[in-house]
């Protein structure tokens, strides 16, 4: 894992804001303590990223979302919540043992009957949604190993359609996008997906960066032409 460094003010400030603007429920503060427990990495968003995400598959008005990277569930639980009735998520994690947690957690939170948990190598995953023929996504959230961040972007727009909201998590890093050898596992598979985010055919996007208890980052965030 790479360390992230924060600051007690941004720590502070993201409390009291979780506190007093975004009010995570029990069911999502299970997910996140059932992680610590399980012994897997604290590296679910944010509160305030995960309302964002939620509030991103509202005012799309999604109703089929792809997650690729699941962890324990956090941000499938914010983002299902933003689902009208018949919508659903699609979420792809490799781990078996992170998939059974958020499979436990998304049912504690009474979510099961909308997320598809798909278990195995996101690049396989995608391979297999294409040749089953599902329908287009509208909103798709790459969260998972940083080196194929590019190769899900590609993904991205072509099991999606014109208007499909993506976002991609940890865009800049700690500031790596400039100093890959910070993280030269990760930095560089950024990198490419920030420079494809600028130069591809189909893609209009910005990035945002952000500061609060993972650290300095930011998201980028794209719309298929
Ligand atoms: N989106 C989650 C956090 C995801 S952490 C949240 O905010 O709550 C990244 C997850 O991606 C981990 O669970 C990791 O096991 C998974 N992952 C890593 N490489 C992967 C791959 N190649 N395919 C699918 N999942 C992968
Ligand atoms: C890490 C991964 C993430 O997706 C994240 O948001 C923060 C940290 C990591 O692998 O260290
Ligand atoms: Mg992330």
């Amino acid at each position: 894992m790479f360390e992230h460094k924060t600051q007690p003010g941004w720590v502070a400030v993201e409390e009291f804001l979780t506190a007093t603007v975004v009010h995570p429920d029990d069911a999502l503060q299970r997910a996140v303590s059932s992680a610590v427990e399980a012994g897997m990495p604290p590296i679910e968003v944010s509160p305030n990223a995960g309302k964002f995400l939620q509030l991103l598959v509202q005012i799309s008005g999604a109703r089929r979302v792809l997650e690729i990277g699941t962890l324990a569930g956090f941000s499938s639980i914010w983002m299902a919540r933003g689902l009208p009735d018949g919508g659903h998520l699609v979420t792809c994690e490799y781990l078996a043992k992170h998939a059974g947690i958020a499979r436990a957690n998304i049912e504690a939170a009474g979510l099961g009957h909308k997320v598809d948990i798909r278990v195995g190598a996101a690049l396989d995953t995608l391979a297999a949604l294409q040749s089953e023929g599902q329908e287009p996504f509208d909103l798709v959230f790459i969260d998972a190993d940083k080196e194929h961040d590019a190769d899900y972007l590609d993904w991205a727009v072509r099991l999606g359609r014109p208007g499909t909201v993506v976002v991609l998590d940890n865009a800049v890093w700690e500031g790596a996008v400039l100093e890959p050898s910070m993280d030269e596992v990760n930095a560089p598979g950024i990198i490419s997906a920030l420079e494809l985010l600028g130069q591809h055919p189909e893609l209009d996007a910005t990035v945002i960066q952000t500061v609060g208890s993972k650290g300095w980052d930011g998201f980028a965030l794209a719309r298929v032409r």
